[in-house]
């Protein structure tokens, strides 16, 4: 069988296929299930320390359909981050890399702009033996009115901060995911590798509005008559996020701004 493993920031996967944070890495079970069906990582939905300020609603999802296949070619979701206690995911964290030593578990974490609480999530995850931190500052609704997710990401100088707290806790690779909400993505991506961060995760989910119900009038997805917009994935934004990783690779290789100098 073909070779097709690969080192990335020092960790050893079987494959590169990594799944991105969200309702396939909701739980221990699911994250099994990846690695049997042989996912090179998983990276689980984003967790934080008091799943309790967590509330997720339904309907939570929007699609956009092709004309005439009906197949789905856009998403749109306002699903927060992950709403199951700390506690379980510890648990779940040692189960899995007890079960799957071999094959990289990345924890994806959120938290309020607070040193001692990121620096508590970060040790206590680490303690569990995942291999690799995603940090999410990308979230378009993950509670902005608590300054987390992209409410954090669209400010650079709090992406070095927090990097920088993050950097002093761990020696495992930390990537920052950014925000497509924003004019300049190259920014908030430099001040996160300034802060310590060894990696950029690109993109989260795009702003977005799916529709509007004609009989009610309201945008969708609605729930008891209200909504939000949500973050948009999928195929249909695809060249944008590839135009974001160029930008970024560029940033980080090509331009001759090579880390050191960020
Ligand atoms: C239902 C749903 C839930 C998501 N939850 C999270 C999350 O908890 N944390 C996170 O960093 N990204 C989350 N994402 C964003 C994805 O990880 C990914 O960045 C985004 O969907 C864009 O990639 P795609 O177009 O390949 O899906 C979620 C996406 C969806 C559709």
């Amino acid at each position: 069988m073909a070779d097709l493993s690969v080192v990335v920031d020092g960790l050893k996967l079987p494959n590169p296929f990594v799944i991105g944070s969200g309702p396939p890495g909701t739980n221990a079970n699911v994250i099994g299930k990846a690695f049997d069906e042989n996912w090179g990582g998983v990276i689980c939905k984003t967790v934080s320390l008091d799943a309790s300020k967590v509330v997720n609603v339904a309907p939570r999802y929007a699609r956009m359909r092709a004309q005439g296949t009906k197949e789905v070619i856009g998403w749109q979701n306002i699903e927060l981050i992950s709403d199951r206690a700390f506690e379980t995911w510890e648990d779940e964290f040692k189960k899995i890399k007890d079960k799957y030593p071999d094959r990289v578990l990345i924890a994806s974490v959120m938290e309020e702009c607070n040193k001692d609480a990121w620096v508590e999530l970060i040790e206590r995850c680490q303690d569990c033996g995942v291999d690799a931190f995603e940090l999410n500052f990308s979230c378009p609704h993950g509670m902005p009115e608590r300054k987390m997710g992209a409410a954090m990401g669209q400010d650079p100088e709090l992406l070095e901060e927090v990097c920088g707290w993050v950097h002093g806790a761990t020696k495992i690779p930390v990537w920052a995911k950014m925000t497509p909400n924003i004019t300049h993505i190259v920014d908030p991506a430099r001040a996160s590798l300034r802060g310590g961060a060894t990696g950029i995760a690109a993109i989260n989910t795009i702003l977005s509005v799916m529709g509007v119900n004609l009989e009610t009038l309201r945008p969708e997805p609605t729930v008891e008559g209200y909504s939000v917009p949500g973050g948009y994935s999928c195929k249909a934004v695809r060249p944008i996020a590839l135009r974001m990783v160029m930008e970024l690779a560029q940033m980080m290789y090509g331009d001759g701004t090579a880390e050191g100098e960020l």
